[in-house]
């Protein structure tokens, strides 16, 4: 801190008058000293692969951020996914943004194995919008950087596979939160909705983003240099209303219809930038939204059937743009180098509140239940 003062005064002994109200509002973002070979993009919606005739791919991230636990694998993720190939033959792409309460460590390291990748949704995943607008930097270290550190040590995952971030219910906290994904090394962020008419590309925030900000969030100003946002895309739901979870676009009717509605989205963007899409998936819109889940399965049978669609991770959608191919070159990435190395144990642990809670783990259980400033679960 005192080396960042000392430093805004040194820059400011020879600055000119009109300096902006922040100290260190980031610049406005200008294409020649910002290039995807230095790790910067400017914010927008281009498409790097611009050539009508031979398009970039249509990248669609499914992405779920809710406990990891034995019904939602049972019942959703084995029929729906696993067996799933893209058009190029290889098994298709997932992100998981894993919360610490209730999850099951073994199965995150069972989906890990399996290739899809795993990010981190804080440990306390704390639905009170006052808890996050409060935080502090250290809180927030300890909420994202102590679950990567419960999430590699209890389902043995590498530390520096676990590079996306997603905040519960979205909510941003601006320059805060982007130094603590920064201090805690992650890589992107994937909790910043753009409107579905203003679509937006993965982008570096080096310099100022040009997302329009909600309501709901605060907005990083800074300089954040080589830290990806990856924008979730709205989609329209019932009546047109943005949307950007499943559950949320509360569109309801036959299987055929949800399909129809989801492939209509789908359309919609493949036909004009191909910025890829985001979509939020929620168990629990199956259990309250007749034919969901025959309909979802419909959409993911017919989006299978186009050559240029691709099911892939958040990370490889950022991976792509970092390299990006045309759809006609591009191969879905395989991450089959992954082995299985978890000695299964069910722990009975007591929590902070003296409560019990029931935590399955690759490792031997540790001494309490880990939570936030303990992600050890040390004594
Ligand atoms: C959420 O935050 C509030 C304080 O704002 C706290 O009282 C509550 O215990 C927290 N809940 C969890 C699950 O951490
Ligand atoms: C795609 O765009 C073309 C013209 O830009 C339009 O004629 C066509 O109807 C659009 N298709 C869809 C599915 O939106």
């Amino acid at each position: 801190m005192m080396m960042k003062v000392a430093l805004f005064i040194a820059f400011c002994s020879v600055c000119v008058w009109g300096l902006p109200t922040s100290e260190k509002a980031a610049d406005r973002c200008n294409t020649n000293n910002c290039k995807i070979e230095d790790d910067c993009r400017c914010s927008s919606g281009n498409n790097p692969i611009a050539d009508k005739d031979n398009p970039a791919p249509q990248l669609i991230a499914i992405t779920v951020s809710e406990s990891v636990v034995q019904t939602l694998y049972d019942d959703y993720l084995a029929p729906l996914f696993f067996d799933r190939k893209n058009p190029d033959g290889n098994p298709i792409g997932l992100t998981f943004y894993v919360p610490h309460e209730y999850t099951d460590y073994t199965l995150v390291q069972d989906l890990y194995v399996r290739g899809y990748e795993i990010g981190d949704h804080s440990i306390t995943k704390n639905g009170s919008q006052e808890y996050w607008r409060q935080a502090t930097l250290e809180d927030l270290e300890e909420e994202f950087g102590g679950q990567k550190t419960i999430i590699s040590t209890f389902a043995k995952i590498p530390a520096e596979d676990i590079v996306g971030v997603r905040t519960p219910q979205l909510q941003l906290e601006g320059d805060v939160s982007i130094d603590a994904y920064v201090n805690s090394e992650f890589k992107y962020d994937n909790s910043w909705p753009t409107m579905s008419t203003e679509l937006f590309l993965p982008y570096t925030l080096d310099y100022a983003s040009t997302q329009r900000c909600t309501v709901t969030m605060k907005c990083p100003t800074e300089s954040h240099p080589h830290f990806w946002i990856a924008p979730i895309t709205n989609i329209k739901g019932a009546n047109d209303i943005e949307c950007n979870s499943l559950a949320t676009c509360l569109v309801e009717g036959t299987a055929d219809e949800i399909s129809t509605w989801l492939l209509d989205q789908v359309a919609l963007v493949k036909n004009d930038t191909r910025a890829p899409l985001t979509l939020r998936l929620d168990s629990y819109w199956f259990s309250f939204t007749k034919n969901s889940y025959e309909g979802f399965t419909k959409f993911l049978e017919e989006v299978g059937t186009q050559d240029d669609v691709f099911l892939v991770s958040v990370q490889d959608v950022v991976d792509w743009i970092e390299n990006p191919v045309p759809a006609t070159a591009y191969a879905t990435p395989v991450h089959d180098d992954r082995t299985k190395d978890c000695k299964e144990v069910s722990c009975t642990l007591t929590n902070i509140d003296g409560g019990v809670r029931y935590m399955k783990s690759c490792v031997p259980c540790p001494d309490v239940y880990p939570w936030k400033g303990n992600p050890l679960g040390e004594a």
